[in-house]
């Protein structure tokens, strides 16, 4: 057992900085035991260094955390910051001055981690962000590590506590979205600027990231299609119900059935009730992945949470210092092939489509004809009366996400079609 201490920069000690500062100063001779060494807090870089934050030492917090990740004698940085910059600038001068780095940053991960990869690899160091993706569930670790033999086809899940917690709450008990978003927001699961978890910009990262190491290819943020939650309504979740349906917020990476391009997307969709992931409730996250050869993985936890996430950062803390004390690296970026990502219009599922229409004769077959015109097949149809108008539900069979859209601009020409009252994708059926 070495007795030197393996110093640990922090940065950031908000929601999940301090409950990673927690759990090192209550656990910390487990944490030496299942190192080897024992692990000292460095430093603390915050913005507010006025601000009361129990069980720190005063004198260990800064608000010079580039002179911090520069002292030279740091091991490994713990980057809970967030957001693009200062996060990245700190990596990467965190690895010029040796120390390697654990984050829970996905935006910074989807949009850079190429490049930090690149710089981690260039000065012998690891970049480890099993928290970056669905808070405390091992995902990232699994899917790198476990799954390294096998190949992936497709990860399916909900990984946003946040939106999640939403619509659970407006489903499970009427509440309205801002009520339920000051309640998410209130418990430390919603980002800095939470438009990030309601229109799928946290999600679509998480896709991006997931994508990638699943798949072994570049998916840019970019490349991810992503639409938010803030449009879902009561009269949505009415009608899923009426399904037996419920509505979630569900990141979707799949390999195509060639095998020569990927898909990645992020938008609300209806499940049956049947379905494990209409379980899931709260904050909390469950991914299912299919391989080939191990079949379907379901990953189910805490997605969010200041406690849960220091749970997966502090994992990832203890493998990076063991891997330090045995003068190792862990896996590293595996992006070895260069598979497209297809646009969203190719991908092909079901749809479920409200629209408000003129109550007359003929109505139905015009709108039956746009659909057949498009090659997309109806599966259902479910019209209520209302005052010489109607409201009309059609729920269609698989077709490529394009021919819906040319679907639905064509219905908006008809005089008899009112308005479109909403379009939902029907996954996991
Ligand atoms: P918070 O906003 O609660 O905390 C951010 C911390 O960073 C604060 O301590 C803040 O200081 C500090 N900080 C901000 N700017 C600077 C700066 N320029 N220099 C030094 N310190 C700075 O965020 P969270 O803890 O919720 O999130 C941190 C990261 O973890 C994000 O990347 C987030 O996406 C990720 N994450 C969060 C989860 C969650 O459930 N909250 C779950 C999974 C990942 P001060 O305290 O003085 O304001
Ligand atoms: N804001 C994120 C969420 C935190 O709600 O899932 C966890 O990544």
């Amino acid at each position: 057992m070495r007795t030197r201490p393996l110093k640990v920069a922090l940065l950031g000690c908000g929601v999940v900085g301090s409950e990673v500062a927690r759990i090192m100063t209550t656990h910390a001779d487990d944490l030496t035991a299942r190192i080897g060494a024992p692990v000292e807090l460095a430093g603390v870089a915050v913005r507010r260094p006025s601000k009361v934050r129990a069980g720190i030492d005063p004198a260990l917090v800064t608000t010079d955390a580039t002179a911090l990740v520069k002292r030279g004698d740091i091991d490994v940085v713990i980057e809970v910051i967030g957001g693009i910059e200062p996060a990245r600038a700190l990596i990467t001068t965190a690895f010029e001055h040796g120390a390697s780095v654990v984050s829970a940053n996905k935006a910074l991960i989807a949009q850079d981690g190429a490049a930090l990869h690149a710089t981690a690899e260039q000065h012998g160091r690891d970049l480890y962000y099993e928290a970056a993706v669905a808070g405390a569930i091992p995902l990232i670790r699994p899917l790198r590590e476990s799954l390294a033999g096998d190949k992936v086809n497709r990860v399916l899940g909900i990984v946003n506590g946040t939106t999640n917690f939403i619509l659970d709450k407006m489903d499970s008990t009427g509440a309205g979205y801002q009520e339920a978003l000051d309640e998410a927001t209130a418990l430390g699961y919603a980002e800095a600027d939470p438009t990030a978890d309601v229109e799928g910009f946290d999600a679509a990262a998480k896709a991006a990231i997931l994508a990638g190491i699943a798949f072994h290819t570049r998916v840019r943020l970019d490349d991810v299609y992503r639409e938010g939650m803030t449009e879902v309504t009561a009269a949505d979740f009415a009608s899923a119900k009426r399904m037996g349906c419920t509505i979630k917020l569900l990141a979707i990476c799949e390999r195509a059935a060639h095998g020569g391009s990927v898909t990645a997307r992020v938008h609300p969709a209806m499940i049956p009730l049947s379905h494990p992931l209409a379980s899931v409730r709260e904050a909390y996250n469950a991914v299912f992945v299919e391989a080939e050869a191990a079949g379907q993985l379901m990953f189910y936890g805490p997605g969010a949470g200041g406690a849960p996430t220091a749970s997966a950062v502090l994992g990832d803390l203890v493998a990076v210092c063991r891997n330090k004390l045995g003068e190792a690296t862990g896996p590293g970026d595996s992006a070895y092939t260069q598979l497209p990502v297809s646009p969203m219009g190719e991908v092909v599922t079901r749809y479920h489509i409200s629209l408000d229409v003129a109550d007359k004769p003929g109505v139905l077959a015009q709108v039956a004809t746009v659909f057949a015109e498009h090659g997309v097949s109806i599966d259902t149809v479910r019209q209520t009366g209302k005052d010489g108008e109607a409201s009309l539900v059609v729920v269609t069979h698989r077709a490529p996400d394009a021919a819906l859209s040319g679907t639905v601009e064509a219905l908006r020409r008809l005089d008899t079609v009112r308005g479109v009252a909403s379009i939902m994708r029907v996954e996991g059926e």
